[in-house]
């Protein structure tokens, strides 16, 4: 028989927290009880308000669109309308040509996102503002799909695209400050010219290219909704020669960027 209480070690008296705590408010060490420095009172901290935005991070913004849109793949919102089309072959000719038309309306989207942050960027009115960003986000969808149509084409976007993004963005500026009616004006005018040339592009690419098609199908329908929102949210008519100036100017871009 062991009996029960003989050599059973008395428990542990239980640490003082208390007076631990106590010392470590003090700024005691627990083991080494020298001073040590009071931390600084807590400050009360004021409640967070939100910081104004300075000039230079509109314009740190707007260069980083800029160099997303030149430079980067903005990743598109809504599935490729190519989807499962089957990827007929085309011959050198064909597959040439198809790549160019589809540089074209990768330039053209290029055109489309800086016409609208320029024009954005000074448009006196908010909802004005917010219809102009609202469209630049269907035009990235374009982009994206653009530029992986020249991908699967074995092609690549203009090698003047930053050229391009600095011209229409001056042009969206200058637009936008006469005033928001002219800025809407600009939107339908643009948005009508790019639907012409879409529907031209349908006619000319060889007819095997289904998955262009689809993009630019859609693409059209799109750019038409543009141009019926932007004339029911108050667009005016541009008067002449605008309109020429920039079919031609247009032209000249179209004529560029095939090649190039
Ligand atoms: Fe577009
Ligand atoms: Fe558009």
């Amino acid at each position: 028989m062991i009996p029960a209480a003989r050599g059973r070690r008395k428990p542990p008296a239980p640490l003082a927290l208390p007076a631990l705590a106590d010392r470590r408010r003090r700024g005691e060490n627990a083991r080494c009880p020298v001073r040590l420095p009071s931390p600084e009172p807590a400050q009360s901290t004021p409640m967070a308000t939100p910081r104004l935005k300075h000039p230079l991070d509109h314009v740190l913004d707007q260069a980083q669109r800029a160099l997303e849109t030149v430079f980067g793949n903005p990743p598109a919102a809504r599935g490729n309308p190519a989807g499962d089309t089957p990827d007929v072959a085309l011959d050198d000719a064909e597959r040439r040509h198809a790549a160019g038309l589809m540089r074209i309306n990768h330039v053209g989207e290029v055109c489309a996102q800086a016409l609208y942050e320029g024009q954005a960027a000074v448009a006196r009115d908010p909802a004005t503002r917010d219809h102009l960003l609202e469209a630049a986000q269907e035009e990235t969808d374009h982009l994206a799909w653009c530029a992986d149509r020249l991908r699967e084409l074995d092609s690549r976007p203009s090698l003047l695209n930053p050229v391009w993004y600095a011209g229409s963005y001056a042009i969206g500026a200058l637009a936008g400050l006469r005033g928001d009616g002219w800025n809407l004006g600009f939107v339908v005018e643009t948005e009508r010219q790019v639907e012409a040339h879409l529907d031209e592009h349908l006619q000319t690419l060889p007819q095997a290219d289904l998955r262009s098609r689809a993009i630019l199908t859609t693409m059209k329908a799109d750019e038409a909704r543009h141009a019926d929102n932007a004339e029911q949210a108050g667009a005016r008519i541009l008067p002449q020669p605008i309109p020429t100036v920039m079919a031609a100017a247009s032209k000249l871009m179209k004529t560029v960027a095939y090649r190039l």
